[in-house]
């Protein structure tokens, strides 16, 4: 092997260009090249590329975002697409991929694969939404951020004797919700995989919380579970609370990484360069009991481990102030 194209896709997640880093010293040990490719899948289409070595990639461990760009390509789910980039691979002796993204990057590679193209995954995304891997880049970072800014959002709250309703990130996963909510001991956390669509449960607390002599409260909500506005409006009808919504939105994205988020994106990216060192082909880097594993990218789509830890559900509830 002896010319690797590295790629983030997907939304931007802290600790990818810890991953690239780590991606480009690797290869460089072993003699390999290593070409960028800009904006994940869509340059892979246009060939729009820079090359690699060390020297580029210093100092960016502590850098948010993504210096090669990313996007959702709509373009790469069209065959044709997918064999342009194939060609504009094999044009350019470019031995293998590695892409470095969420659940739409590992269903992009997959038919990837079909081009005979080699992709070594690994799994960057906050939404920590990739099953076969206990971790994703980012979701540390992301989960700190909000924690951060819900910490804020409190002292307003506390100071006026109102409701915060916050909304957090996470696509169809609520773990950026749990351990923000958990974080911030709210007084209800509403994540997709456990919500019964019962609004008393919530409002009952608020109440409860209410009776007992408090005057400020919190409930984070995972995005699209349900509509935050109408949420606080309820709430507001119901106990007479002032309520008020913040989206926390892109912020959860941005920002430094944390050493969690540098240290694994350093080892996965390592590591998939290793797997192909070895001359393992189309495999996902994946983190299982805390230690780096990879499988074949068709054994991971068909891994599911959709729900959230019941002994952490249960604490939230316990613990919720
Ligand atoms: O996948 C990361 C994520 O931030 C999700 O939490 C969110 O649902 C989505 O991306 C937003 O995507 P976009 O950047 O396309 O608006």
């Amino acid at each position: 092997i002896k010319k690797i194209a590295v790629l983030t896709s997907g939304g931007d997640a802290p600790g990818m260009n810890s991953a690239i880093r780590a991606v480009v010293f690797s290869a460089a040990r072993f003699g390999i090249e290593v070409v960028g490719i800009f904006r994940g899948y869509e340059g892979l289409i246009d060939w729009e590329t820079i090359k690699l070595e060390p020297d580029d990639v210093r100092n960016i461990n502590n850098r948010g975002g993504t210096i090669l760009y990313t996007s959702r390509s709509e373009r790469f789910l069209d065959e044709k697409f997918r064999k342009q980039a194939a060609d504009n691979l094999r044009k350019n002796n470019v031995d293998a991929v590695v892409a470095i993204g969420g659940d739409g990057t590992l269903r992009g590679a997959i038919d990837f694969e079909k081009e005979g193209i080699n992709i070594a995954c690994i799994p960057g995304t906050i939404d920590r939404d990739v099953s076969c891997s206990e971790y994703t880049l980012g979701f540390d970072t992301a989960a700190n951020t909000a924690t951060e800014a819900i910490d804020k959002i409190r002292d307003s709250s506390i100071s006026h004797g109102r409701c915060s309703v916050v909304e957090v990130m996470g696509r169809k996963r609520g773990y950026i919700a749990l351990w923000a909510g958990m974080a911030t001991s709210a007084d209800a956390i509403i994540l997709p995989e456990k919500w019964d669509g019962n609004y008393n449960n919530v409002t009952d607390a608020i109440k409860r919380r209410h009776e007992d002599g408090r005057n400020s409260y919190l409930v984070v909500v995972a995005e699209g579970v349900t509509d935050a506005n109408e949420l606080a409006d309820l709430i507001k009808k119901k106990t007479g609370i002032e309520s008020r919504v913040s989206v926390l939105g892109y912020i959860q994205r941005g920002g430094q990484p944390s050493a969690k988020d540098r240290m694994y994106g350093s080892l996965m990216g390592a590591y998939a360069v290793e797997i192909l060192v070895n001359g393992n082909k189309n495999r996902i880097v994946a983190i299982k009991d805390d230690k780096l594993i990879d499988y074949s990218i068709n054994e991971a789509l068909n891994i599911q481990n959709s729900q959230i830890d019941s002994f952490q559900y249960k604490l939230s509830l316990l613990l919720s102030d």
